[in-house]
């Protein structure tokens, strides 16, 4: 897909992860050279992951942001500057450095000033918790790192001592040390004088979590007999929430679109991934088609939409099929 020589536009930066079929994903034909790699998750407007790739051209960088303006103004950037050793994933960087890279493939993840999300309500959608020091002994070179810099104290108190009870080796945390390249959230909080506080962390011996996505894709979808199914329960299924046996997949129907012959429908879903005792979690809208061939309703993802294939996406295929069946 993203070969090395394929550059001709910003958008040839953007590696659709979530289109492959084979994973992790072969990064050396992706960057045409074996190159060690580097990660940052949440790399906002760029210039960090952009300035390490400007004097690192014997490395490869690949930067995660779920932030489409961020993406848009790196995108830019990069290809004004015809750089060729950076690519850009449009996803929840926690689930891409678990199912994006091969076994101890990633030399370096990179965090520059990464949303707090304190304790609570939202304390899910942080990034540095015990489940990401999973994904890092299994991503991790074995002299592999985690570089941190944040103004929150407690961010890196946590990491500090979360890394060491997990058995990586954190070095002593640095405030106010010098820095070569500054981002746009450190020079905020430089001019507001706040600490900033680094902290490198290195691989240890900790457990390795497991993947989400299988090595292989196969696209789910089902089949029912037109006399076995009835269309109005769709309707019936329309946003509740439908959970799995272990708790772990739960889809919602959202919205129904129907065919101007009622024998077509499109199925807005959301299914979330809940994963590691509900400390993670990965959530994804896509829509589901639904239409007859040869009496029979045939139930697949619609391409267009199409979302990584989780056991959640699968879930909200198979629960749909349950959902349409006559009583
Ligand atoms: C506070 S900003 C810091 C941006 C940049 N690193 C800097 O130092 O200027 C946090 C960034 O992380 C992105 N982000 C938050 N959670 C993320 C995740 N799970 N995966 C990828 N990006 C994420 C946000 O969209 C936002 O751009």
């Amino acid at each position: 897909m993203n070969s090395a020589a394929s550059i001709n536009n910003a958008f040839d930066y953007i590696v659709k992860a979530h289109l492959y079929d084979q994973y992790p994903l072969d990064w050396q034909t992706i960057f045409g050279n074996q190159q060690p790699l580097t990660v940052e998750i949440g790399f906002g407007n760029g210039e960090y992951t952009l300035e390490l790739a400007r004097k690192h051209p014997d490395r490869n960088f690949v930067g995660f942001e779920t932030s489409q303006s961020s993406v848009s103004k790196t995108l830019r950037r990069m290809f004004k500057e015809g750089l060729t050793n950076v690519r850009i994933v449009m996803t929840d960087g926690r689930f891409g450095l678990r199912n994006l890279f091969d076994d101890e493939s990633v030399e370096c993840v990179i965090l520059n000033f990464p949303t707090p999300w304190s304790k609570g309500r939202h304390f899910r959608r942080r990034v540095a918790v015990t489940d990401f020091f999973r994904t890092l002994q299994l991503v991790l070179t074995p002299n592999g790192r985690l570089e941190l810099a944040t103004d929150v104290l407690n961010y890196a108190v946590d990491v500090y001592k979360m890394s060491k009870t997990l058995g990586f080796e954190p070095e002593e945390m640095v405030i106010n040390g010098p820095r070569e390249i500054m981002t746009r959230f450190e020079r905020k909080w430089r001019h507001y004088e706040r600490n900033i506080h680094t902290l490198t962390v290195y691989r240890g011996n900790n457990e390795k979590c497991d993947r989400l996505l299988e090595r292989s894709v196969v696209m789910p979808h089902e089949k029912l007999l037109e006399t076995e199914a009835s269309i109005e329960n769709l309707y019936s299924g329309l946003n509740q929430s439908h959970k799995s046996p272990s708790g772990n997949e739960i889809c919602v129907y959202k919205v129904i679109y129907e065919g101007r012959e009622k024998d077509t429908f499109l199925i807005k879903t959301i299914a979330v991934d809940m994963y590691d005792h509900g400390e993670g979690e990965f959530e994804q809208h896509y829509f589901i088609d639904i239409y007859k061939n040869n009496r029979q309703w045939l139930l697949k993802l619609d391409p267009i939409s199409r979302p990584f294939i989780t056991p959640a996406v699968k879930f909200s295929i198979r629960s749909l099929a349950k959902t349409l069946k006559k009583q």
